[in-house]
Parts: C-alpha cells; structure tokens; sequence
C-alpha cells in the first residue's frame, strides 16, 4: 500500500530551538515504532529561521522538509524575501506554495503562484500546492468552480511528468475546529484526482487539510484520494502530531 503523507506546517511558531526539540523527539519516538516510515512520509515545514535547525538534524533521516513560502526568483534586490535555491542548499525537498494565509493575508495572486510552482520544478523540488475555498464561496456553490480554477492557473506550464502534492484546504475549515464533513471531502478529492488526471498528471498525490486532529484523521484517512494530511494546530507537539500519523 502507498505511504500516507503527513505534512506539519508549523506556521509563523518555533523557535530554532523548539524546532530542534520537536525533531529530536519525532526521531526518538519513530525510533521505537516498527516499519513507521514503511507507511508514513513526514514533511515538515517550519518557519524561515528554523529551517537549518530543522535540516541539520533531519540529515540521514527520512523526515522531508522546506519552507512554507519562496519568492518565485532565486536572488537579488528583494528585500525580507527566501530563496528557493538557499532552501534547496539546505537540503530542502519540497516548498509549500499557495497557502490560504498567503492567499489572504500576503495578497498572493494565481499568477505568483504559478511562477513560485514552476521555479521549484526547475530546482527539481516538489511543490505542495494549497488550494480551497472559502466559507462565502462554498455557500454560493462554487467549491469546485474556485479549486479547479486555482489548479489550472497554479500549475499553467508546469512539467506534468514531476511528482506533484496538492493539498486541498477549505479556508472555513482551517483552525476553526470545524472539519469538513466525509462527503465534502470526497466529493472535492473525487473531482481533483479525476481532474488532475484527466491532464495528464502522473505522479499527483492529495492531501486534505483543516482542522485535522487525532480523533477525525482515520475517518478522513479512509476517503478515496485522500494520501495524507497539511497539519497546523495538532502538527505542533509531537504527541498529537504521531497520534494522526499512527492512523495510516
Ligand atoms: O496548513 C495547515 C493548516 O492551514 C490547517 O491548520 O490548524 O486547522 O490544522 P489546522
């Protein structure tokens, strides 16, 4: 059976240290847990400033990792931005991109996004790619309408034979405590894979994301199409963190 893939977006929380304690911990407790990583691939996404703490003691590991953001060109006269190649240089292996909080907050256009997908092709990094909608838009029936179209302007130009992650996070479900119900969830990751596929995808993988917790992941698990979880709230302290990953 294919591994469940269970991404922790720690968001702007940890510090260097607090980061190093949560890995030493994963890496003890994992330790201890027969075949974990035969059926789980964890990928961590911590802050900036973290993210060398996070590689140093990641190495000869099979905890994956990188940056929740990048600016789509590698250097330059970009004041306050990341480099995608600095992270690369880390040993970064995939880039979360699209986040509803950069959406939102940080006024992230589709076309920014596409550029930011198709720079980590280049540096051959994987993208895990954020769409969803949000409350106002699933009450005016649009769920569907605005993913695809997130996807289609997201991934214009992108190498469709390079492994793809995309993870489908409904704002109004993100830190609310409010999960999607099963049907939603199936109904969105039912039309993505067939969507993706039908373009030609070979390689997509797709996470669901908001308010994923211990006590929903094996409901959630269990849904066509869903090969893992983006994790924020429960992804910060190892315990809740391993409790999800134990349900693959
Ligand atoms: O990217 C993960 C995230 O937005 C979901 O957050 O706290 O609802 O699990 P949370």
């Amino acid at each position: 059976m294919a591994k469940k893939i269970f991404a922790a977006n720690w968001k702007l929380n940890k510090t260097p240290e607090e980061a190093r304690e949560f890995v030493i911990n994963l890496k003890n407790e994992t330790f201890k847990i027969e075949g974990f990583f035969d059926k789980c691939e964890v990928i961590l996404f911590p802050s900036a400033f973290s993210l060398e703490a996070v590689s140093t003691l990641c190495a000869g590991t099979a905890i994956g990792f990188g940056p929740q953001n990048i600016y789509s060109q590698n250097s330059g006269a970009f004041t306050g931005e990341n480099s995608a190649e600095v992270a690369k240089s880390l040993r970064s292996e995939f880039i979360l991109i699209g986040h509803s909080e950069r959406r939102e907050i940080f006024k992230e256009a589709d076309a920014d996004l596409n550029k930011k997908h198709l720079l980590t092709q280049q540096l051959g990094l994987t993208s895990v790619f954020c769409i969803g909608e949000n409350l106002e838009q699933r009450e005016a029936g649009k769920t569907l309408e605005v993913c695809l179209a997130q996807l289609e302007k997201g991934l214009q130009g992108a190498n469709k034979s390079e492994r793809l992650i995309v993870a489908y996070e409904p704002v109004w479900a993100i830190g609310t405590g409010k999960v999607a119900t099963v049907e939603q969830v199936a109904e969105v990751h039912q039309k993505l894979h067939d969507e993706l596929v039908s373009k030609g995808y070979a390689s997509v993988q797709l996470l669901y994301g908001g308010s994923v917790k211990p006590d929903n992941a094996a409901e959630l698990l269990k849904i066509n199409y869903v090969d893992g979880f983006l994790i924020g709230g429960a992804a910060l302290k190892v315990e809740s963190f391993l409790q999800i990953c134990n349900k693959a």
